[in-house]
């Protein structure tokens, strides 16, 4: 069997990387979350008090990068590889509403996109791999074999955080992540730099009304006509 790239991008919480994840391990493919990568630099930026969209912030944060040194480590206790940020695991850290609401505007940086496709490109260069983001189809992988494009309504992507962030003991409101979906959208779909669009030669998923299994199925069955 032919070893394929599998670019997935999408919204904010249309459970990419839940599918990605899935269809990696039926495959026996690596699962990259580039979500995890922005996250970890917003999480540096917000402990160094370069937010804001000041220019001296933004400098200050670009001079820094070289020193920011992102891996990810596969734990086998749960199956799924985790981020780490200098050494140090910051895996919950970074999925935190407040992490959450800072990230987008970190990922319009130029140089912060630049750092981060490098590393997304050398990790895809032996194919075998689900990536998932906003630009793997247009910018990273434009050659990927399988490119799927995930939509659903905001208030159904809302209500699926909402129950993943109150499982993780987190104090928010869904008023709150409904805001935070639509702000993520609006900035990662009009941002100068690789906005998020769908790639010509995407299939558009829309999962508003399909079960977990359902999606998996007719995707994994989109990876098997193409491998
Ligand atoms: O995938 P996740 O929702 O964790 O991504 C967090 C944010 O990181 C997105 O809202 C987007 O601003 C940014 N991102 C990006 N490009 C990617 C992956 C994520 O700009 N490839």
């Amino acid at each position: 069997m032919r070893k394929i790239t599998i670019a997935i991008d999408g919204y904010s919480s249309t459970g990419k990387s839940t599918i990605a994840k899935q269809l990696a391990k039926a495959l026996g493919y690596i699962y990259v979350d580039t979500g995890a990568m922005y996250r970890a630099v917003t999480l540096f930026a917000m402990r160094s008090e370069f937010i804001g969209t000041e220019s001296s912030n933004i400098e200050a944060l670009v001079k820094l990068l070289p020193k920011i040194n992102l891996k990810f480590v596969y734990n086998e206790t749960v199956g799924f590889a985790e981020m780490y940020l200098n050494n140090e695991n910051v895996e919950k850290e970074i999925r935190t509403l407040e992490v959450s609401r800072n990230v987008s505007q970190i990922a319009t940086i130029e140089e912060v996109r630049y750092k981060l496709v490098e590393m997304q490109k050398k990790m895809g260069q032996e194919k075998g791999i689900v990536m998932d983001g906003r630009d793997i189809g247009t910018v990273v992988f434009p050659e990927a074999e399988l490119k799927l494009f995930m939509t659903a309504s905001a208030e159904k992507r809302a209500t699926r955080r909402y129950k993943e962030l109150l499982d993780k003991g987190d104090d928010v409101t869904f008023e709150e992540v409904l805001k935070n979906v639509e702000q993520r959208d609006y900035i990662d779909s009009h941002r100068e730099f690789s906005p998020l669009k769908l790639a010509d030669d995407a299939i558009e998923f829309d999962n508003s009304d399909m079960g977990l299994e359902e999606q998996f199925e007719r995707i994994l069955g989109y990876a098997q006509r193409v491998i």
